[in-house]
């Protein structure tokens, strides 16, 4: 096992009507700006309850956080934030939401003299204070409600980039299986995909012996595919619905990801494909993840079939083809859920492969993976075989 350092300070209130201990999460005389999306938190009557929650407190709202948040949106918050002197957020909705309320947590307190995009820019590591921010998470699927991340898209010029950070990790997450009763069955799909593949970014790597994390992570797994497909039969069943909601946390909030090699590549891939294409975040991974494991096949052998006997159960065979079954039953198992795992199915007429390229260089992402033996050339082999 390597070393590791763990901190994850965040505040869990987990379960139904835990949005009633929410006045209690909040310092007093908080001037609070409330945070939310398109308008699901609306039509739900989630916000109207945290109003009734928080009645008497200084509030102030900010709607319309579109999913892959923009800089361009998320700016008009910073300027609210900044007049009105806000000093916590309360982000309520899914990951979007949250990634965008860390980014106007940091930007609101970043140095006046710069753009806030140069967060960006330095992937967070010159932020020196946020905001505080707590989060009523709608959607399991990101872990950035327990989490350092945000990615932010920046629609003029074309980029979905991330930053971390230790100071725009939530106090506290209310995490209520019953409100993801709404979310239609696209978002169901999505987070559960997305979920599973945070997992294997962290697990489908390579040996050090770290028989917990290990563990843990294929506990988490054998979950999602348990109840994965029971949350789309039954969307009102509220122990799947829990268990999932528990099982997106803990796939990225640091636990199973400490003191292991981690990958990360797919994701990598994935964001250039949503910034050009469009595409949903979970739905890029759907597609690249079965290509990058058949492409990089030989570096995750052993971890492959570790993957395959415990996961998938699949004992017999040479090695290869218990490693092609993995990953057919990996593909197979996105798509009885409703996920594309082929670009071409994703409604693009074609792939443009160069720009993705040269969007990846230009992030400086040319040696990518546990081995950072992924450069450009693997990239664009990656792509093509997820068309
Ligand atoms: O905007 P509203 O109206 O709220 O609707 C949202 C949105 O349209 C809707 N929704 C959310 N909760 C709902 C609901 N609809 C009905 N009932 C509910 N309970 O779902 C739609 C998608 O929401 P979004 O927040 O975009 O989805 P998700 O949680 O999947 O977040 C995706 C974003 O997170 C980033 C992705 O790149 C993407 O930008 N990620 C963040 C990570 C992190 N911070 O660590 C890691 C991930 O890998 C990921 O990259
Ligand atoms: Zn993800």
């Amino acid at each position: 096992m390597q070393n590791f350092t763990l901190h994850t300070p965040t505040k869990v209130l987990f379960g139904k009507g835990q949005v009633f201990h929410l006045r209690e999460q909040l310092p007093d005389n908080a001037r609070i700006l409330i945070t939310y999306g398109g308008g699901s938190v609306v039509r739900s009557g989630l916000l109207e309850q945290i109003r009734r929650e928080l009645a008497g407190m200084t509030l102030f709202e900010f709607g319309g956080i579109e999913p892959n948040p923009a800089y361009e949106t998320l700016m008009n918050a910073v300027e609210l934030a900044r007049a009105e002197q806000v000093d916590f957020l309360l982000a309520v909705g899914g990951g979007s939401v949250l990634d965008g309320t860390k980014f106007i947590a940091a930007a609101a307190h970043y140095d006046l003299t710069k753009d806030p995009w140069h967060i960006l820019e330095t992937v967070g590591t010159e932020v020196r204070s946020a905001i505080a921010l707590g989060v009523v998470m709608t959607l399991p699927a990101t872990g950035s409600e327990m989490n350092r991340v945000g990615i932010i898209t920046n629609k003029s010029r074309g980029e979905k980039w991330r930053f971390a950070s230790e100071h725009v990790v939530p106090r506290f997450a209310v995490l209520d299986p019953k409100l993801t009763y709404t979310l239609p069955e696209r978002q169901v799909v999505n987070g559960v995909v997305d979920a599973f593949i945070h997992i294997l970014e962290q697990y489908l790597t390579y040996p050090v012996n770290a028989k917990v994390q290990d563990r843990f992570a294929e506990g988490l797994l054998l979950t999602l595919i348990e109840e994965g497909p029971k949350a789309l039969a039954e969307p009102h069943n509220y122990e799947v619905r829990a268990n999932i909601m528990w099982s997106a946390t803990l796939a990225l909030n640091g636990l199973i990801g400490a003191g292991v090699p981690q990958d990360w590549a797919t994701h990598m891939l994935g964001h250039e494909l949503t910034a050009l294409h469009g595409l949903d975040h979970a739905q890029t991974l759907a597609a690249v993840l079965p290509a990058l494991l058949q492409v990089k096949r030989k570096q995750k052998h052993a971890k492959l079939l570790q993957y395959a006997e415990r996961v998938w159960g699949l004992r017999s065979g040479s090695d290869a083809e218990r490693i092609d079954d993995a990953i057919a039953a990996t593909r197979d198992f996105f798509e009885r859920m409703g996920a594309k795992t082929r670009l071409r199915d994703c409604g693009l007429k074609e792939l443009s492969i160069d720009t993705l390229i040269s969007k990846l260089a230009a992030r400086g992402y040319t040696a990518l993976g546990e081995h950072g033996d992924i450069d450009l050339v693997q990239s664009q082999h990656i792509y093509e075989a997820a068309w």
